[in-house]
């Protein structure tokens, strides 16, 4: 099974210490940078082994490998010598590993290493993303049979992960240790299903201490451990995910995870920020993902993938949800009862006859709101930055349309009863903006504001400042989230789980935190 590695940056030798205790429970093995420690506390790290009390990785980045290891190469050698001198007999006194990279050539220290017992972590760090041949790489940096290779390399797209994961399924490299990982936000997931990538370990660090990570994209131990249950992933369990770009922000890692845990379901719902939707599909056949929830901006791209859709997807022409069927991947959408059910209970009504609604926006998660508006019986007028897409969205329920304009703000005064903010504008990753900046609320509106992260955007703030009744989208997705439950595993969320994981404050979780 993949491990858990704890890469300890700080700059002192007791201060890795304490972190180590407090993460304990969900390390493996941790990793030394000896390059992030000061100078004087380079001078002991001989007896870190002993202090650490498990298996610990010796590694001095480079600069140039993105460590922070500026001496010269020389001075490198002696320092590597230093914690691998006086070997005890009882290895566990020693470094478990040392991480060497490809280029490094001191024999006698490998030779050393190995005598008592130190594993040779044999890496490459390509932060350009640019190896073309994987497989030929891992080829040409094996010299013995026993060490571990590690490429670690900085993933600028889906299709270098894409990349990645073949390598890794190649026969020839089955029954090795090899460590491998795609570095930065692209890459995220691969740091989640180690053991699907069949990578020895996964690197860690202790974000929520403010700790430097010790390469981009790495997760919060805590997190990996408790929230992904990385230790619980085999190559049999089940994968569901989120596919987003940027996807900063989503509540569905939290969701699906919590209720994987107290079900204790053999599944995990990981993040896929992806550059290419056509890719990411590629990726999920490799992966094997049984399910994924679509947010922005690919809701209407996926569309051409589907070999059957719901009746809701057919008409309004996005698709949040898509899961597996005979013939491919099944895309139903989920935003419109969550929607409804959300807004309906809000304002304590049944239905929207003789309710006038502006909708902002006109993308994917427009269109199912137009479609639920229309349903119970709503009047709208639809806004959008392009106005040709609003033109045509309202078009299909015979509502108004304008752009983000004056001409919009003065039809807007007479469709107010209840204001639905749909567009991106002002979530967590994008620019904190209001869609509408010069509109000013009368106190009378209902607004509702999509987003969920953050809680309350500019334009939910102005309203409430003007006296409106607010809601943002939390109670929104935890819905849609729940019917998703039930499109991916043909059953209701069991009721107790529920009330076990919708409490307040619960929407602090939706930020996808790597370091
Ligand atoms: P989703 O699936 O979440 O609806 P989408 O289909 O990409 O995502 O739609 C994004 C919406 O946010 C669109 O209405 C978009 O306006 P355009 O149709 O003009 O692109 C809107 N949007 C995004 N960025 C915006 C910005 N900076 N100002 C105003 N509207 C913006």
């Amino acid at each position: 099974m993949a491990k858990i590695c704890l890469c300890l940056t700080a700059k002192t030798i007791k201060r890795n210490l304490e972190i180590l205790e407090k993460y304990r429970k969900f390390t493996d093995l941790a990793e030394l940078r000896v390059d992030c420690l000061d100078p004087d506390e380079r001078l002991s790290i001989r007896r870190f082994p002993e202090l650490a009390g498990l298996p610990v990785i010796l590694t001095i980045r480079r600069d140039v490998d993105g460590g922070y290891f500026t001496g010269g190469e020389g001075a490198r050698v002696k320092l590597l010598a230093s914690g691998l001198a006086y070997a005890n007999a009882d290895s566990r006194y020693n470094f478990a590993y040392v991480d060497i990279e490809e280029d490094f050539d001191v024999p006698s220290l490998e030779e050393a290493a190995r005598t008592f017992g130190t594993r040779i972590i044999r890496s490459c760090h390509n932060l350009n993303g640019d190896i073309d041949d994987i497989p030929a790489k891992i080829r040409s940096m094996k010299r013995t049979g026993d060490e571990i290779v590690k490429v670690a390399m900085a993933v600028n797209t889906t299709g270098d992960v894409l990349r990645v994961l073949k390598a890794s399924k190649e026969k020839e490299f089955k029954d090795r240790d090899k460590i491998l990982l795609c570095m930065g936000h692209y890459g995220i997931y691969s740091r989640i299903l180690s053991e699907k990538f069949s990578s020895f370990l996964s690197y860690s660090c202790a974000l929520s201490e403010n700790e430097v990570p010790g390469a981009p994209g790495q997760i919060d131990v805590q997190e990996l451990a408790e929230l992904y249950h990385f230790r619980k992933v085999t190559k049999k369990t089940k994968v569901y995910g989120v596919v987003g770009n940027p996807l900063k922000a989503t509540v569905g890692p939290w969701f699906f995870n919590t209720v994987f845990n107290l079900e204790n379901k053999d599944a995990v719902y990981a993040p896929f920020p992806t550059t290419s939707i056509e890719d990411l599909f590629d990726l999920a056949d490799e992966l094997d993902v049984q399910g994924l929830s679509i947010t922005v901006p690919f809701k209407e791209m996926v569309l051409s993938r589907l070999a059957k859709s719901s009746s809701e997807v057919q008409s309004i022409g996005a698709c949040n949800t898509l899961y597996r069927c005979d013939e491919g991947w099944y895309g139903g959408n989920t935003d419109c009862t969550g929607f409804s059910d959300s807004l309906l209970k809000f304002i304590d009504k049944k239905n929207l006859k003789k309710q006038k609604v502006t909708i902002i926006g006109a993308g994917g998660a427009a269109r199912a709101v137009a479609a639920e508006i229309f349903r119970l019986g709503g009047k709208a007028l639809i806004l959008n930055r392009t106005v040709l897409k609003a033109k045509n969205l309202a078009l299909q329920y015979n509502f108004l349309w304008g752009g983000l304009d004056s001409h919009g703000i003065e039809a807007l005064s007479k469709y107010s009863n209840i204001i639905i903010q749909t567009s991106s504008v002002g979530m967590d990753g994008y620019e904190a903006a209001d869609p509408l900046e010069h509109y000013s609320f009368t106190g009378k509106e209902v607004v509702m504001d999509l987003i969920y992260s953050p809680d309350v955007t500019p334009f939910l703030k102005k309203a409430e400042a003007a006296g409106c009744r607010i809601l943002n989208g939390f109670d929104m997705v935890i819905r849609q989230a729940c019917l998703q439950y039930a499109c991916f595993f043909g059953k209701e969320i069991p009721q107790q789980l529920l009330s076990r994981i919708n409490t307040p404050g619960a929407n602090t979780w939706n930020l996808i935190r790597t370091g």
